[in-house]
């Protein structure tokens, strides 16, 4: 086996049953080592690198072309800090030089319309709305793995959603539009202590020809193992099955997003 293979691969699964790639590319140690960094240098992001990061990003594919999404730099950092408070105040959002705030924007299309006296009333149905949170995944999942590729690290931010007005207020989005998630970028502090996060063995999450729940038990209970060694290394006592059971227990786990619903209609984006 490769050297440099081992470390990403068994870092990303600790499966014994999975310690080598036959096929491998470059893209894909990259995304083997990826990691959330949640402490930034304060070295700013050259906007040459972040073009770049946007081009990565309008790469991704992109339901019949619509591109039906926008993304809003924030740099400023007293706009970066309402944001953060926010955003459940965390930390790394004011530190990273950069706060990518990922919309989506139904509003151009919307203007296209008006602009050509066309009607435009399959934007009222929910199917657009999914259109937009979908594609505006892909295209911030090119842009962070095209950031890594360049040196810089990021974080998703979803907390950008735990006041949705006020983040709209903030950045005056415009009917059509909705803040769906943040990303922080900037260059990692390398003391951070963090690493790779080990996922759920392949056989949890790959079915083959019809779907096998049965299998889930046992693949969550190799995956719980893996896991209390991965946690005890960071020192985090809860497993992994809390830390789900934690998340999804109510409304009251959802940190203001239980009203997302209407925050959306708020913004004039349908969920019929
Ligand atoms: C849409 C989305 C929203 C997220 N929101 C937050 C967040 O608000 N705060 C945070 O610290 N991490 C957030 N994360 C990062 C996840 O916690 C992280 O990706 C996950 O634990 C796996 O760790 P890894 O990225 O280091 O592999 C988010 C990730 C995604 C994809």
């Amino acid at each position: 086996m490769n050297e440099s293979e081992k470390p990403a691969l068994w870092d990303r699964y600790r499966d014994p049953d999975l310690t080598e790639l036959s096929s491998r590319s470059e893209v894909i140690d990259l995304q083997l080592r990826h990691r959330s960094v949640r402490a930034y240098l304060p070295d700013p992001v050259p906007d040459q690198l972040l073009t770049a990061v946007v081009a990565a990003a309008q790469s991704a594919s992109t339901t019949s072309n619509l591109q039906a999404w926008s993304v809003v730099v924030v740099r400023d950092d007293a706009r970066k800090a309402r944001l953060a408070g926010l955003a459940g105040g965390q930390a790394f959002i004011e530190q990273a030089p950069v706060l990518l705030v990922w919309l989506v924007d139904l509003a151009r299309l919307r203007r296209l319309a008006d602009d050509h006296g066309a009607p435009l009333a399959a934007t009222d149905y929910l199917e657009t709305t999914i259109i937009g949170f979908v594609d505006v995944g892909l295209a911030a999942q090119n842009a962070a793995l095209a950031a890594e590729s360049l040196g810089l690290g990021v974080v998703f931010i979803g907390a950008m959603r735990d006041n949705p007005e006020a983040v709209a207020d903030e950045l005056r989005l415009p009917p059509g539009t909705f803040a769906a998630f943040g990303m922080s970028l900037g260059f990692p502090d390398l003391t951070e202590s963090a690493a790779v996060k080990p996922r759920l063995p392949q056989a949890a999450v790959v079915h083959h020809e019809t779907y096998d729940l049965d299998k889930q038990p046992a693949a969550v209970a190799a995956y719980e193992e893996r896991m209390a060694s991965f946690y005890a290394e960071q020192e985090l006592a809860v497993s992994w099955t809390q830390r789900v059971l934690n998340r999804l227990a109510g409304p009251q786990s959802l940190k203001g997003r239980d009203r997302i619903r209407e925050a959306l209609t708020a913004q004039g984006l349908p969920s019929r």
